[in-house]
């Protein structure tokens, strides 16, 4: 037991729940002493001396003594390598096993026995020992990959699989980013990084790691060019970073260092080099373009868990409206379930919802559905389950024996969402959700998580999953739960409701959960280190391909004070999913709750995210298009500003927008960093030059925003007050707002205007700003005149 563990333990003494945790945590711990393969003795081995080669579409094979090793370069660039069989099918990440081999890439000779694959893009050089170089076409190299390690259990040891550990160097320069969500991000400093999805349970703070979104993806950005590294395997790791060091000790650079060990699973990788736009749209291609949520939930949303009845919901939403105060969603946590079971209503508190969400859809607010994966034993869900397939639709463990976990409901199933007959059973369930006037959905608990007083507060590791037809246990399974659920109600979605995009997140997931919607913080803890792991987990999220997420404004757990709370507004407004959420046991959220002045500052919070909405939208099509997320790091643009690249606390919105939040309490100035360029402060007009760092201006009512010189972006002219009316409150016409070029330069931007709830992709409009005498003229792409578009930095 470590402390959390013993935490845990003490708090659920002497509750039922916490006594049915505690058989079912032994209950998981029987089942893995019986159903785990043992690990017994172990043989070490390494690739050996390379013996031959055979090239092959975009590179060869190269066989070592040992192993050996499939490359493929493919058409764009990405680099594909394999060790011991492994290609790169089948994958729950990439789509379509990767682009096509670049038939121009052939595999040659390189210096000291080695050989390499030349490509337009990359240069991919494999030494006679098995190192793995990605190198620049110029020959700088971005990463090197020694030799793999592997144990594998001696004779009669069936099932355990090999564990292997690869190590990687990276310029002295590198920074890290990535592995999923990692509250102590955007930079990874040097630590462990585990790869297991987990809930911490209780809230988080920065220190606390893993948390729900673990993935084998790392961004890393040095001088010597930007480069995504993606493992596909989704077996418990751990990753271990060190960052380099220039000029130490002797004055001889230090590199930068990866070690990463995986308990099983395939030793196979992706590598795409480049600009971080074009790693991004690289790795977009790869594993799946982001789904684009509809417009409405790019609107200010609230949740709650603890509405407790109709009626209470009813409140909060005249709250707003009452108030002018723009609202698109309100979300039901388990507490409008019967008895916490997903896929029911409590109907005597929460009588005829389709009744209350006809009402709330007059105001153009609409109802979100949470949805929990585990499904109660002996339920109406559990026994339709029980009929799917041969074996039914839960997981089992070695023996045979349905596992079982306790949840909010009480001694739960879980469906296996890795089988495909499982997934469109499961898919069908969301037509009670539409029929009760559910418009999206927001997944929950499924790291999966089994309340557990000790050890892993999941299902067995022995625990048996389908694996799309491989088979395989949850060491396995387990990262992939949550991508697969995800899938599973996307696609249900997708066939019960045809002609609209779905709104789906999910808490926990995987490389390639863009695909089917976005995710969420999760329980992030009410502190200024809360506010600030918010940022990190967006930012991280975003880079490894996951472009709309936001955290529960406020905190999950507690009461925050009216500052931080408003901090928290100023921040959650430049995010994609702008959301409040609480726990039972936390204080209120609506902005009215905290005093006038709060109220005050946080209507103009909300009115600014309305007019912005336009530019949400744009930033929400060009993720899917081009991979970009909608929040990037201030690198984005320039990763060979090293001082960028340690910059955590401010962040790009799009092209157009430097957002600085505050972070700290009782702050009322910062200090922004600028990359190159003229940046306009969007409250005082004034202008400033970067690349450098200025003191701005952040009284209690605002945070700095910067328009960069010569951005174009649509905004929702004339929103903000009003009666709360009509379509998420914004009822003004989408407009253009330019930002003045500095003179003798000129600028632009693209808008793609919302193309209504389906599948259209919309037009991309492109604008090109730029001087004309005294006046700055904003045109469009025939080159005529724009009218309608307010130029400001003038
Ligand atoms: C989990 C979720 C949280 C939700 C709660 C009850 O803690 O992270 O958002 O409110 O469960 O469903």
């Amino acid at each position: 037991m470590d402390g959390r563990d013993l935490v845990r333990a003490v708090k659920d003494i002497g509750t039922e729940r916490g006594r049915r945790a505690l058989l079912s945590a032994w209950r998981h711990r029987r089942a893995d002493a019986v159903g785990l393969p043992r690990r017994g003795a172990e043989r070490a081995r390494v690739p050996g001396l390379l013996t031959g080669t055979e090239p092959r579409p975009g590179g060869g094979v190269l066989r070592f003594a040992r192993s050996e090793l499939l490359v493929r370069v493919t058409v764009g660039g990405a680099v594909f390598w394999g060790w011991d069989g492994a290609g790169p099918e089948p994958s729950y990440a990439v789509v379509g096993g990767g682009p096509e081999p670049d038939p121009r890439a052939v595999l040659e000779p390189d210096t000291e026995g080695g050989w390499r694959v030349v490509s337009e893009r990359v240069t991919v050089a494999v030494s006679r020992h098995g190192a793995v170089e990605v190198r620049t076409p110029g020959g700088t190299v971005l990463r090197r990959e020694l030799p793999p390690r592997w144990w594998e259990p001696v004779e009669g040891a069936e099932g355990a699989g090999a564990r292997w550990l690869q190590r990687s160097k990276v310029p002295a320069d590198a920074r890290f980013f990535g592995l999923g969500g990692r509250a102590a991000g955007p930079r990874l400093r040097d630590g462990v990084y585990r790869l297991w999805n987990t809930d911490p349970r209780g809230g988080f703070g920065p220190g606390d790691d893993p948390l729900y979104i673990t993935m084998p993806v790392q961004v890393v950005v040095a001088d010597a060019g930007t480069h995504l590294v993606f493992h596909d395997n989704s077996w418990d790791g751990r990753v271990t970073l060190r960052e380099g060091e220039e000029g130490a000790g002797s004055g001889a650079d230090r590199p930068g260092s990866s070690e990463l060990r995986v308990e099983g699973g395939p030793l196979r990788c992706w590598v795409l080099t480049g600009t971080p736009a074009r790693v991004l749209q690289g790795w977009s291609g790869l594993t799946g373009a982001a789904a684009v949520p509809p417009e409405w939930a790019l609107g200010y949303q609230h949740a709650r868990w603890g509405f407790g009845s109709a009626a209470e919901v009813r409140r909060v939403a005249a709250g707003y409206a009452e108030r002018g105060l723009a609202l698109s969603a309100v979300h039901l946590d388990i507490d409008h379930y019967d008895g916490h079971r997903v896929f029911t209503v409590d109907e005597e508190r929460f009588p005829d919802l389709p009744g209350l969400a006809r009402e709330l859809g007059e105001r153009g607010v609409r109802l979100v559905s949470i949805v929990d994966p585990a499904v109660r034993a002996g339920d109406p869900v559990h026994a339709s389950g029980l009929e799917v397939g041969a074996g039914g639709a839960f997981v089992r463990d070695a023996r045979g024996v349905e596992v079982r976990g306790e949840v909010w409901p009480g001694s739960c199933a879980y469906p296996d969402f890795t089988d495909p007959a499982v997934r469109e059973w499961w898919g069908g369930l969301y037509e009670e959700r539409l029929a009760r006037g559910f418009a999206g959905f927001w997944h929950d608990m499924n790291e999966p998580v089994s309340f557990a007083p000790f050890g892993d507060a999941t299902l067995p590791r022995s625990a048996r999953h389908a694996m799309d037809g491989a088979g395989g246990d949850h060491r396995e399974g387990h990262n992939v739960y949550a991508l697969a659920m995800a899938r599973a109600g996307w696609e249900g979605l997708l066939r019960l409701r045809p002609a609209e995009r779905p709104f789906l997140f999910s808490r926990s997931g995987w490389a390639g959960m863009q695909r089917y919607g976005g995710t969420w913080s999760g329980d992030v803890e009410t502190s200024w280190d809360g506010l600030r792991a918010s940022l990190a987990l967006v930012l991280g999220l975003g880079l490894c391909g996951v472009p709309y997420s936001g955290p529960d404004v406020g905190g999950f757990g507690g009461s925050p004070s009216g500052e931080l709370y408003l901090r928290w507004l100023q921040l959650g407004a430049y995010l994609p999913l702008f959301r409040t959420h609480s726990a039972l046991w936390a204080g209120p959220r609506e902005p009215w709750e905290f005093g006038p002045e709060v109220e005050e500052h946080a209507r103009a919070v909300l009115a600014e995210r309305e007019r912005l909405r336009p530019y949400f939208v744009t930033l929400a099509h060009l993720a899917r298009r081009t991979g970009a997320p909608y929040v990037r790091p201030l690198w984005w643009g320039a990763p060979e500003e090293r001082g960028l690249r340690d910059c955590e606390d401010a962040f790009l919105l799009g092209d157009a927008l430097l957002v600085a939040p505050v972070l700290e309490c009782g702050a009322d100035r910062r200090a922004v960093r600028l990359p190159r360029g003229r940046w306009y402060d969007t409250a005082t007009g004034a202008a400033y030059e970067g690349p450098g760092q200025v003191l701005l201006d952040a009284p209690p009512g605002r945070i700095p925003v910067l328009a960069r010189a010569g951005a174009v972006l649509a905004v929702r002219a004339g929103t903000g007050g009003g009666d709360g009316a009509g379509e998420g409150a914004g009822t003004g016409a989408v407009t253009l707002e330019a930002w003045a070029p500095a003179r003798g330069r000129t600028g632009g931007g693209v808008v793609i205007r919302d193309p209504g709830p389906g599948f259209e992709t919309g037009e991309v409009e492109r604008y090109v700003v730029r001087w004309l005498g005294d006046a700055v003229v904003v045109e469009d792409e025939a080159g005529n005149a724009v009218e309608d578009v307010v130029v400001r930095g003038l």
